[in-house]
Order: structure tokens, then C-alpha cells, then sequence
């Protein structure tokens, strides 16, 4: 059911765990299933004065209550956005993290939403 790259990040989860000094923090809930996603995010001192979209993610962190999906989405979407600028990492889509993962089971695509939304709502913490 699984591709061996999910398989990997479910396995040995990227950028898991808890920030303690983190910028900002998203948290959003899945309505289809009640799983929670939280990430945690750190800009680069020197771009804290520069328009959101132009600073660049330092370091990014994430914990969930989370299917296998959810955690092998969000660990993907912190290697693919850890180190761009903002305006980068918010136009990362689903499908781009699915691909990544070498595809996800339809049934599941709904997991990986959780890793681009918690993303959108730290980021509106900067705004
Ligand atoms: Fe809840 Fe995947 S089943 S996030």
C-alpha cells in the first residue's frame, strides 16, 4: 500500500519533535479523521525585518497525532521547505509532497493536507 520512501520517513520521521524556541507554531486539526498536526518554525535572525514571504526557514519541527501518512508527509514537507524563504515553502502543494514520497494511496491524500495547513497557519503568526 505504502511506497518504500513513506515507508522510510514513517519509519524514521525527519525534523520530528517539539521547539522549544520556535517563531511560530501551526496547528490544525484533520475534520476527516480528528488527527492533529503541530509545526513548529524558526527564521533566520538577520531576515526577521524583511517581508514575510522573503525570510528564510532556519530550522523547522514538527509533532502529531498522526496516521503513517501524516507523518511521512510532514517529515517530507520539512526536508523540501528547510532552508527556503517562506513565499517558497507556502507554494509546496500536496501533490508536489505526494510525488516526493514516490505517491501516496488515494485514501490518504487527505493526510498529507495536514503538513501544507499547519505550514499556512504558523506562517499567518508572522503576518
Ligand atoms: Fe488522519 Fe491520515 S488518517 S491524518
Amino acid at each position: 500500500m505504502y511506497s518504500k520512501i513513506v515507508l522510510e520517513h514513517f519509519q524514521n520521521p525527519h525534523n520530528q519533535g517539539k521547539m522549544e524556541e520556535a517563531d511560530c507554531v501551526g496547528q490544525v486539526g484533520n475534520p476527516v479523521c480528528g488527527d492533529i498536526m503541530k509545526l513548529y518554525l524558526k527564521i533566520r535572525v538577520e531576515d526577521r525585518d524583511k517581508p514575510v514571504e522573503e525570510r528564510v526557514i532556519e530550522d523547522i519541527k514538527f509533532e502529531t497525532l498522526g496516521c503513517g501518512a501524516a507523518i511521512a508527509s510532514t517529515s517530507m514537507l520539512t526536508d523540501l521547505v528547510k532552508g527556503k524563504t517562506i513565499g517558497a515553502a507556502l507554494k509546496v502543494t500536496k501533490q508536489e509532497i505526494a510525488d516526493a514520497l514516490g505517491g501516496l494511496p488515494a485514501v490518504k491524500i487527505h493526510c498529507s493536507v495536514l503538513a501544507t495547513e499547519a505550514l499556512e497557519e504558523a506562517v499567518k503568526q508572522l503576518k
